[in-house]
């Protein structure tokens, strides 16, 4: 597991952006944390380091928006709208899981059973001021190796 501690948006956004340099097609990371705890904002900085140009909204009307001008695809995912109907509505999540992009799933628990078992958890909750914590977990080998990968690029302080 690493910690890291943010004290702007910003630097969510460069800690994220290291983790979009890395990642490879099929990697699925889950997003959790109140609503405001910066999910999406971290999302923006993923794709930033995929290179992609297009600007980042919270895609909750959506559901799933493809960003696919960055080195590999990115699909972002927000469940929250679709709460627990969300593994009764076929969205063809398993193209999106299994495809040739970086899944990131925010409200990922209402989909839980659905997403491939080895994913990168990141638990993002408030602290003092602008300032977050961010933890991160990995639950396979392919999420490790993307954890390792981050912790060469951005040492943790503890
Ligand atoms: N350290 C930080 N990390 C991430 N976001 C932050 C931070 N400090 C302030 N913010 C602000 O908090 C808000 C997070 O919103 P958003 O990313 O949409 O959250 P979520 O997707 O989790 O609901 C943004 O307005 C962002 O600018
Ligand atoms: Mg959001």
């Amino acid at each position: 597991m690493l910690n890291y501690a943010t004290a702007s948006s910003e630097e969510t956004q460069a800690l994220a952006k290291r983790l979009g340099e890395r990642v490879q097609p099929g990697d699925v990371l889950c997003l959790s944390g109140d609503l405001g705890a910066g999910k999406t904002t971290f999302t923006q900085g993923l794709a930033r380091g995929l290179g992609v140009e297009e600007p980042v909204s919270s895609p909750t009307f959506t559901i799933i928006k493809e960003y696919d001008d960055g080195r590999i695809p990115l699909y972002h995912m927000d469940i929250y709208r679709l709460g627990d109907a969300a593994v009764h509505e076929d969205l063809g999540y398993d193209e999106y899981f299994y495809g040739e992009g970086v899944s990131v799933i925010e409200w990922s628990e209402f989909l839980e059973d659905l997403i491939p078992e080895d994913r990168l958890l990141v638990h993002i909750t408030l602290a003092e001021g602008d300032g977050r914590h961010l933890q991160m977990t990995a639950t396979g080998p392919r999420s490790s190796a993307r954890l390792k990968e981050l912790e060469q690029l951005c040492p943790t302080s503890h």
